[in-house]
């Protein structure tokens, strides 16, 4: 078999960029190691930037979440039994979507389908052979039997644990990592959310989130230890330690039921370098990791498909080799960026195992600047809207 671009990983990074390419008559084969059920399985987080939103509705997969989406125009920081607003629209003239990666992942596969785009599931044993030649190719086994694709290009959108960053050799790869000494413990609920917006709490129990995905549906998160397991929390346990962990006003509006999902994110910030080799491609969750506060998993990912998508189109369109060329540069610039913001918002809202009294003082002095800065407010604002491409 021959394609243009092979694409390994049918995560929200691997779809978009096929359903992107797709419409622009470019040929793409997708490679799933698991099912489309499995896929949608997971929950992720549910904050799409402008830039994402924009991307959807390019690959014209933007209109249930138009539709469904709810625009929020700030976000609610809360310390002390106390909080604050930090208003996007005023700061930045932008908003954030919410709208959950489920329903993202579901519309492009949706898409796909529709557009009869091919997408393998199953694959097993995924090879990228001669990256760094003018002739690459792609083995892989389904039910056993092998495959071989020929193509211009590889996408590596297989996510953390895939095979395409272990391709680009360690005499070339650079890797960077900080693992934080905690996890999210997270749960789905349906009950309507506690507040209009999210509300991202420090308090000396431990950090709190409390999200939604629409107005019966709530996702709330707090802090935990990288040695509990989901089972060691009831329902009832989350619900309590969540209140004693939100100001009380909020606390005594929240709306508690049974969890329909559960379960433990250990938190990393991980990029590699570079994010191309010869003819491979990395994008999204193969490239980089951030701590999920703040929100830029997917939309890093998002950043990282704009750049690839346009080089591949100005190549295959006007003969142009230079977007492909900057592809890494570009989108390293801007991952770094986000990892900063998620670094700088974990460490000003959780608590640390080894935090002194002073690394205590720092993060108040933090949150009280942000607080009652304008300035900082508007910085705040930009990162988490997201900063231009
Ligand atoms: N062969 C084929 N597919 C693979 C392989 C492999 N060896 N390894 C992993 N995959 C698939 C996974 O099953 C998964 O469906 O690649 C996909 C990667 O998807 P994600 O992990 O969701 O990564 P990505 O598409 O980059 O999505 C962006 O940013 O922070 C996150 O939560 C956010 O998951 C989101 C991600
Ligand atoms: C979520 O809704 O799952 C979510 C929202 C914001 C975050 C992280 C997760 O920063």
């Amino acid at each position: 078999m021959r394609t243009q671009v092979v694409i390994i990983g049918g995560g929200p990074s691997g779809l978009l960029l096929s359903q992107l390419l797709h419409r622009k008559g470019i040929d793409t084969v997708v490679l799933e190691r698991k099912t489309r059920q499995y896929v949608l399985g997971r929950i992720r987080a549910g904050i799409l930037e402008v830039g994402f939103v924009d991307l959807m509705r390019e690959a014209g997969v933007g209109a249930r979440m138009d539709n469904e989406g709810f625009i929020h125009d700030g976000t609610v920081i809360a310390f002390d039994n106390e909080d604050f607003h930090v208003d996007f629209k005023r700061h930045t003239g932008t908003t954030v979507m919410v709208y959950g990666q489920t329903e993202v992942t579901r519309d492009l596969y949706d898409a796909r389908e529709a557009m009869e785009g091919k997408v393998v599931f199953n694959v097993d044993g995924v090879t990228i052979h001669g990256a760094d030649s003018d002739a690459p190719h792609v083995t892989y086994f389904v039910d056993g039997v092998e495959h071989r694709i020929d193509c211009d290009y590889v996408a590596g959108c297989d996510g953390f644990h895939g095979v395409s960053r272990q391709t680009i050799p360690l005499s070339v790869r650079r890797e960077y990592e900080k693992v934080y000494p905690f996890g999210w413990l997270g749960i789905l609920s349906e009950t309507p959310p506690v507040h209009e917006e999210l509300i991202y709490s420090n308090s000396d129990r431990g950090f709190a989130l409390c999200s939604m995905r629409n107005a019966n549906l709530s996702r709330y998160y707090i802090q935990c230890s990288l040695s509990d397991s989901p089972d060691d929390w009831d329902d009832a346990g989350f619900w309590e330690e969540l209140k004693r962990r939100i100001p009380e006003e909020h606390a005594d509006n929240l709306i508690t039921g049974p969890s329909i999902e559960k379960s433990i994110a250990p938190l990393r910030s991980f990029v590699t370098e570079p994010m191309r080799w010869g003819r491979l491609f990395l994008c999204g969750d193969a490239a980089h990791i951030v701590p999920p506060t703040g929100a830029k998993g997917l939309n890093t990912a998002a950043s990282d498909i704009h750049y690839l998508y346009h080089g591949l189109l100005a190549k295959y369109q006007d003969g142009e080799a230079e977007g492909l060329d900057s592809y890494s540069g570009k989108a390293l610039a801007r991952v770094w960026k986000a990892e900063r913001f998620s670094w700088a918002t974990t460490n000003m809202l959780h608590r640390y195992p080894d935090q002194s009294e002073f690394d205590i003082k720092m993060q108040r002095a933090d949150l009280e600047f942000l607080r009652d800065n304008d300035s900082a407010q508007k910085v705040f604002a930009e990162n988490y809207v997201g900063l231009p491409y």
